[in-house]
C-alpha cells in the first residue's frame, strides 16, 4: 500500500472512533449536565473519571475487539460457555441499551433537523433577523408528534445509508463537514466570548467550588463519561476490529479521550456566555441550553443565518455518524443471532422496533406528561435510567468479560507496543484501573445516587 493510501486508511478508522464518540453527547448533553451540577467541580470530577475509569475501559473494549471477535453478544456467549456463567446477559444488556439509545438519540437529531429547517427558512425570509430571534423550542416542546415525526426522518435516513452500503460514502461526506464544523466552533466561541457574560461564565466553568457537587455527582459524571465515549455498548469493540494489528491501541483511546474532552469544553465555551445573559437560572439546567442559546448568538453574527444553517448541518451529519454506529452494532448482533434472515431484513426489523420505542421520549413533554417520578419528567427519567445507571453496569460487563476472555500474556501483548518503553508501567496502571478502581468507583456511583434519590 501507497504511503499516502495508509495514511488515508489510518485517518479513517481514527474518523470512526472519534466520530462514534464526538457528537451531541458532546455539544447538546454535556452544556446541560455542567449547569445542572454547578459547574467547575464537576467539570473537574468528569475530566478525571474520564482519563482513569473512561479511557481504561475504552482501550479494553478496543482490545476486545482485536481479539477477534465482531460482536459483543458473540465474545459474552463464548466467554459465558468457557466460565459456565450466565455472562451473555451482559451482552443482552448492551443490546437492550443500544436500542434505547438509539431512539433516545433519534429524538434529540430530530431537534437538530427542526432547527437546521428553521434556518433554511430563516435564509430565505425577507426579514432574516426577526425570523432567526423568534426561532426556539416552542413548536417541538408542544408537538410529539412534530418530534416523532423528525426522529423518523432521521432514523430512516441512518437506515438507508446503513441497509444500501453507503456508509463509506457517508463517510466521505462527514470527514468534509468536520473541518467546517470546527471552524464554526471556533467562530462561535470568539463571538461568544465578546460578550459580557465572559468573567462570568469562566468563574462558573474554571473555579471550582465542591460545595456544589452532591451525592449523585459521581454517578452523571461517570454515566456521561460512558455515554461521550460510547462505552457499554460494544461499538468500541466493532471499531477495534478495523484498526491494523501495527496501531498501538491504548495511544487510540487516549487520543478518543482527548479530543472528545477537547469538543466537550469547546461547546461549555460556546454555550454558556450566551446563556448566561439570560435573566433565568433555570435555562442552565434545561436540556435545552444549546438550542434556546444558539439562534441567539446567531443573530449577533453577519451572515448568522447561513453559518446558522451550516452549524445545524454539520451537527446533524455528526448525529447521523453516531447513529449510524447504533445502528449498525444492533443489525451486526441480530444478523448472528438469526443467521437465516437477509440483512435488509434485519435492517428493516431493528428500525420497526426503534421506531415504536420513539414514541416514548418523542411523546414524553406531552402525552406522557402526567409520568413523573423523582421530580422529573419521563425523558429525564429515562436519560438518567440509561445513562447514569445501565451504562456504568454494562461497563463492568465489559471489564468481567475482558478479564475472562483474555489472559495476562494475551493482555500484555496487546497492550505494550513494539518499543515497549513506557507502556511496561503504563500497562499495571491500567490494570490496576480496570481491576480495582472502575468497579469500585462504578459500585459507589450508583449505590450513591440510590441513596440521593430515596433521601
Ligand atoms: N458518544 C456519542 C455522543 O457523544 C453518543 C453515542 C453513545 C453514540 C453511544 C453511540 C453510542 O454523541
Amino acid at each position: 500500500m501507497s504511503k499516502k493510501a495508509s495514511w488515508v486508511s489510518r485517518f479513517s478508522f481514527y474518523l470512526l472512533a472519534v466520530g462514534s464518540a464526538c457528537g451531541l453527547g458532546n455539544i447538546w448533553r454535556f452544556p446541560y449536565v455542567i449547569g445542572e451540577n454547578g459547574g467547575g467541580a464537576f467539570l473537574l470530577l468528569y475530566i478525571f473519571l474520564a482519563f482513569t475509569v473512561g479511557l481504561s475501559i475504552l482501550v479494553a473494549e478496543l482490545i476486545l475487539g482485536r481479539s477477534g471477535e465482531f460482536s459483543l453478544l458473540k465474545i459474552t456467549k463464548l466467554v459465558s460457555l468457557q466460565a459456565k456463567k450466565p455472562f451473555y446477559w451482559f451482552g443482552r444488556l448492551s443490546i437492550l441499551i443500544n436500542v434505547v439509545i438509539l431512539a433516545y438519540y433519534s429524538v434529540i437529531s430530530g431537534w437538530v433537523l427542526h432547527y437546521l429547517t428553521q434556518f433554511i427558512v430563516g435564509i430565505v425570509n425577507e426579514n432574516r433577523i426577526a425570523y432567526i430571534s423568534s426561532i426556539n423550542m416552542e413548536a417541538l416542546k408542544n408537538s410529539g408528534s412534530l418530534q416523532f415525526s423528525l426522529a423518523s426522518v432521521h432514523l430512516l435516513i441512518c437506515g438507508f445509508v446503513v441497509a444500501k452500503g453507503v456508509i463509506e460514502r457517508f463517510e466521505k461526506i462527514f470527514a468534509q463537514a468536520l473541518p467546517i464544523l470546527a471552524v464554526l466552533f471556533i467562530v462561535l466561541i470568539i463571538r461568544s466570548f465578546s460578550l459580557d457574560s465572559t468573567s462570568d461564565v469562566m468563574r462558573f466553568l474554571f473555579y471550582p467550588d465542591f460545595s456544589k457537587l452532591n451525592l449523585s455527582s459521581l454517578g452523571r459524571a461517570l454515566g456521561h463519561v460512558f455515554f461521550t465515549l460510547s462505552l457499554g455498548m460494544g461499538i468500541m469493540v466493532t471499531y477495534g476490529t478495523y484498526f491494523k494489528n501495527d496501531e498501538h491501541l491504548p495511544s487510540v483511546g487516549f487520543r478518543v479521550t482527548t479530543i472528545d474532552t477537547i469538543v466537550s469544553i469547546m461547546a461549555l465555551l460556546m454555550v454558556f456566555p450566551i446563556a448566561f445573559l439570560s435573566d433565568s437560572n433555570h435555562y442552565f439546567t434545561d436540556p435545552g441550553i444549546l438550542f434556546e442559546s444558539l439562534p441567539r448568538l446567531f443573530v449577533k453574527i453577519q451572515y448568522g443565518e447561513f453559518f446558522g444553517f451550516l452549524f445545524f448541518l454539520c451537527l446533524w451529519l455528526a448525529a447521523v455518524n453516531a447513529s449510524i454506529g447504533l445502528l449498525e452494532t444492533l443489525i451486526a448482533n441480530f444478523s448472528d443471532k438469526f443467521h437465516k434472515i437477509s440483512r435488509n431484513q434485519s435492517t428493516f426489523m431493528t428500525i420497526t422496533g426503534v421506531l415504536l420505542l420513539m414514541i416514548f421520549p418523542a411523546f414524553s413533554g406531552t402525552l406522557f406528561s402526567k409520568f413523573k417520578w423523582f421530580n422529573q419528567s419521563f425523558m429525564e427519567n429515562l436519560d438518567s435510567l440509561l445513562i447514569n445507571y445501565l451504562l456504568p453496569i454494562s461497563g463492568l460487563g465489559i471489564i468481567v468479560i475482558f478479564f475472562h476472555l483474555l489472559n495476562e500474556t494475551e493482555r500484555k501483548e496487546k497492550f505494550i507496543d513494539a518499543t515497549g518503553k513506557n507502556s511496561q508501567a503504563m500497562y499495571r496502571h491500567w490494570i490496576w484501573i480496570l481491576k480495582w478502581f472502575s468497579p469500585v468507583l462504578i459500585g459507589l456511583a450508583i449505590l450513591l445516587q440510590f441513596v440521593n434519590l430515596f433521601r
